[in-house]
């Protein structure tokens, strides 16, 4: 087609796709091409604008190495990590939902004991963490395995701060037999996605705040079941409302609540005062494909 116009350009890209073998990628591609048209077609995209969304990318990749990952937040500011989550994880049945990754999901964290200290020294309010691992028949699944991160009380997480000296706030803990789990921690406070990058820059543009609700993230596994990767959120927290990258769900909102009794401090290990939450975390038995949880590091990985 040698008389491309406005009006059958679409057509002459994604009939260029006509010796694409893999199925899938060619309905992907035809789709993606034909959305990215439409999209420039409806704003009438000028030719600075054009120019700024490239630099804009350009400026998202660069921000990105093993330990920062600016498309995941691109995607998440944007709600499509929650989109492409919600799609892939239609659970129901009681099952726990899924929310977000996030970008700040590091492979390896150290395993500690069950009722073992997940924070080992960071300073925060004493927090003592526990709940069961159910089946959606209600029966406990035994040894799942929690993997658990959170930032520090200043809002970072380790990989964002320069000497942790390794992996810190994280821990990979089996629960028993009954699917019991306990943990100790710091309570986990609201922070900010970073807003030192193009992302952060956007989200100024779009008038929003950077704001994450206060939360623990967690990724239940156990063989037969499908894996859960989540967060429970404080409640009370006054971002549950419009956390930067929509990963709010009712169902994993959690009390925290206070405890002045000393001695409730000293059967848990902590001091008085301290706050505690419980969690019921219901599997589903796998039925699809499992989800592959990958790391920051894992994207800078070519
Ligand atoms: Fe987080």
């Amino acid at each position: 087609m040698r008389k491309l116009t406005e009006a059958n350009l679409t057509d002459a890209v994604v009939a260029r796709l006509a010796k694409t073998t893999d199925p899938r990628f060619k309905e992907v591609m035809a789709s993606l091409i034909r959305h990215v048209h439409a999209f420039v077609r409806e704003v009438e995209l000028s030719e600075e604008e054009w120019f700024e969304a490239i630099k804009f990318l350009t400026a998202t990749g660069q921000q990105c190495d093993a330990k920062r990952q600016e498309y995941i937040l691109l995607s998440d500011v944007l709600g499509v990590s929650m989109l492409v989550d919600a799609i892939n994880h239609r659970r129901g049945g009681g099952a726990t939902e899924n929310t977000v990754l996030g970008p700040f999901y590091v492979h390896g964290a150290p395993e500690i004991e069950n009722g073992g200290d997940m924070a080992k020294g960071w300073d925060g309010e004493p927090t003592y963490v526990s709940g069961r691992v159910l089946s959606t028949d209600g029966k406990p699944v035994p040894g799942a395995l929690l993997d658990m991160w959170q930032s520090n009380t200043e809002g970072w997480y380790d990989v964002q701060v320069a000497d942790t000296g390794g992996r810190q706030l994280r821990a990979k803990l089996r629960a028993d037999a009954e699917g019991r789990f306990r943990f100790r921690t710091i309570k986990p406070t609201a922070y900010p996605v970073p807003t030192d990058g193009p992302v952060g820059q956007i989200l100024d543009r779009m008038g929003r705040h950077p704001m994450r609700p206060a939360h623990l993230h967690f990724i239940v596994t156990a063989p037969g079941y499908e894996t859960v990767v989540t967060h429970l959120f404080v409640e009370g927290d006054p971002y549950l409302e419009s956390d930067a990258v929509f990963g709010v769900k009712n169902s994993l909102v959690v009390d925290f609540r206070r405890n002045n009794s000393e001695e409730a401090a000293r059967k848990v290990g902590l001091p008085a005062p301290f706050c505690e939450a419980s969690y019921e975390f219901v599997l589903k038995p796998a039925g699809g494909k499992q989800q592959h949880v990958t790391s920051a590091a894992d994207a800078a990985r070519v």
